[in-house]
C-alpha cells in the first residue's frame, strides 16, 4: 500500500492522521505574510546563554530587581488581598494603580491625565498593538523613525499598514524631512517616535524639534505615538519636555514600567485623547482583558513605599557606568573608520562600521567568538542597504567587568571583515 498524506489521510478516515507535517504555513492570514519577528525570537532566544558575552537584547539589570522587597509585597497582598490581587482586575487597570500613574505623570511631566485619559497595559508594546488594531486599516501610511525599534514595526506591520521611515540624527526624528514628505501629499495616520534616548540610536529629540512634530500633527492631522521606554533613564540634564504634555490632544503616549522596574510584570500605561483610550479598552477587553491585578497591585505598593524611585535612581547611576565602559572600550579597539553615538540614557550605543562590513554575516563569527549583538539592518524597513554595516549594542545587562573584552572581541570580528 502506498503512503498516503495529508487530506488523503483525512478523507479515508486514518486512524494516524494526526502523525506527519502538516502545511500549516499555507493556511496562514495574509496579514501575517508582512512580519518578520523571527530577530525578536533570536534576540530573547540568546537571553540564556551563559557562555556568551550578550549585548543583543534590551534587557534591564537583573541586580536592579528588588526581590526582598517584592516578595514581602507580594506575600502580604495575596494573603490579606486576594479577592483584588489574583482577582481579574477592571480592563483600564486597577483604581489604584492609574491613580499612583497619574501622580507620576504629573510629577514628571506637569500634567495630569484628565478622566478617561489613562489606561494600564501589559508593557509597552501592548498598546502599540491596541493602537494599531484599533486604529490600522490595511494600506494606512504609519511613519517610523529609520532605525527604529523592531516592535513597533512589527505591530503596525501586522495590522497592514504602509510603514514609512524617516531618517535620524543627532537632536532625534528629521521632522524637516517629515515635514517636506507632508508638503509632498504624504498623509500619515500615525507618527510614531521614541523621543527620549531611542531604541536602537541611543539619540534624543532636541525640545524644538518636538514643538515643530506637535505643530505638523495639529496642521496635518495626525496621531504621535510618543513611546517613553527609556525616558526616565537619563544620565543628566532633565529630557526636553514630553511630547504628551505639549501637546495631549495629538499624542498618545506609551509607557512601561519594564526598563525602570521589571518586565516580568509586564506593566505599563497608555496615555492620550479620552475618545482614543476608550477604544484601545475596548480593544483590550478581546486581547487579554486586563493586565495581571498582582502586578498592578505589586507596582502601586513598591512605588508609593518609594521603591521604585530607589531603583531608579540607583539604575540610572549603573547604566551611565556601563555606557562609558562601553564607549572607552570602543575607543581603545575599534578600528579606524568605525564611529558610534555617545549614551546620555537608556540601554544603546549604535555603531557604524567601516562601509562593507556586513554584520548580519558577522554575527555567526561573532557568537563563535562568545559574544552576541543585534545587526543593524532590521530596525531599519527594507530600504537597500541601510543598517548593514551597524550594530546596536545593548551594555544594560553586561556586567562592568566583561564589557571591555565583550567589545574586543567584537572589534577582533569587525576586524577580520576588512
Ligand atoms: C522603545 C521600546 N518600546 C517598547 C518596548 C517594549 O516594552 P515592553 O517590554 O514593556 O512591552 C521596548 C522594549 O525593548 C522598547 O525598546
Amino acid at each position: 500500500m502506498t503512503a498516503v498524506t495529508g487530506q488523503q489521510d483525512l478523507d479515508r478516515g486514518d486512524p494516524n492522521r494526526g502523525a506527519g507535517h502538516r502545511p500549516w504555513d499555507e493556511r496562514l492570514a495574509r496579514r501575517t505574510h508582512a512580519l518578520g519577528g523571527s530577530e525578536i525570537t533570536a534576540i530573547l532566544s540568546l537571553a540564556g546563554a551563559s557562555d556568551v558575552i550578550t549585548f543583543s537584547g534590551g534587557f534591564p539589570e537583573p541586580a536592579t530587581f528588588q526581590s526582598g522587597v517584592l516578595a514581602d509585597i507580594a506575600a502580604r497582598l495575596i494573603a490579606e488581598e486576594p479577592g483584588v490581587a489574583l482577582q481579574y482586575s477592571a480592563t483600564e487597570g486597577l483604581a489604584g494603580i492609574r491613580e499612583y500613574v497619574s501622580g507620576r505623570l504629573a510629577a514628571a511631566e506637569g500634567r495630569a491625565p484628565a478622566a478617561g485619559e489613562l489606561m494600564i497595559t501589559s508593557g509597552g508594546i501592548d498598546c502599540m498593538e491596541l493602537l494599531a488594531k484599533s486604529y490600522v486599516d490595511p494600506g494606512d501610511v504609519v511613519v517610523v523613525e529609520a532605525p527604529t525599534y523592531l516592535g513597533g514595526i512589527m505591530a503596525f506591520r501586522g495590522y497592514e499598514a504602509d510603514v514609512r521611515g524617516v531618517p535620524l540624527d543627532d537632536a532625534g526624528m528629521r521632522v524637516d524631512v517629515l515635514a517636506d514628505l507632508l508638503a509632498g501629499g504624504l498623509r500619515p495616520k500615525i507618527v510614531y517616535t521614541i523621543p527620549d534616548y531611542q531604541n536602537p540610536a541611543g539619540l534624543s529629540m532636541s525640545a524644538e524639534r518636538r514643538r515643530e512634530l506637535a505643530d505638523l500633527a495639529r496642521r496635518y492631522d495626525f496621531l504621535i505615538l510618543e513611546d517613553v521606554a527609556y525616558r526616565e533613564l537619563g544620565f543628566g540634564a532633565a529630557a526636553p519636555p514630553s511630547l504628551w504634555s505639549l501637546a495631549p490632544d495629538v499624542v498618545l503616549q506609551a509607557g512601561t514600567f519594564s526598563k525602570i522596574f521589571s518586565p516580568g510584570f509586564r506593566m505599563g500605561w497608555a496615555a492620550g485623547p479620552a475618545e482614543i483610550i476608550s477604544r484601545l479598552i475596548i480593544a483590550k477587553q478581546n486581547s487579554d482583558q486586563c493586565a495581571g491585578a498582582l502586578g498592578q497591585r505589586m507596582l502601586e505598593e513598591y512605588g508609593r513605599g518609594g521603591h521604585l524611585e530607589r531603583q531608579v535612581a540607583a539604575a540610572r547611576v549603573l547604566y551611565e557606568r556601563r555606557a562609558r565602559l562601553t564607549t572607552d572600550a570602543l575607543a581603545a579597539h575599534m578600528p579606524d573608520g568605525t564611529t558610534w553615538t555617545t549614551p546620555t540614557g537608556g540601554f544603546y550605543v549604535w555603531l557604524t562600521c567601516p562601509g562593507g562590513v556586513d554584520t548580519v554575516a558577522l554575527s555567526a563569527a561573532a557568537r563563535a567568538n562568545k559574544v552576541a549583538y543585534v545587526p543593524g539592518q532590521p530596525f531599519y524597513l527594507e530600504d537597500a542597504g541601510a543598517g548593514a554595516n551597524q550594530i546596536r549594542l545593548s551594555y544594560s545587562r553586561v556586567a562592568d567587568d566583561l564589557i571591555d573584552e565583550g567589545i574586543r572581541r567584537i572589534a577582533d570580528v569587525v576586524k577580520s571583515a576588512l
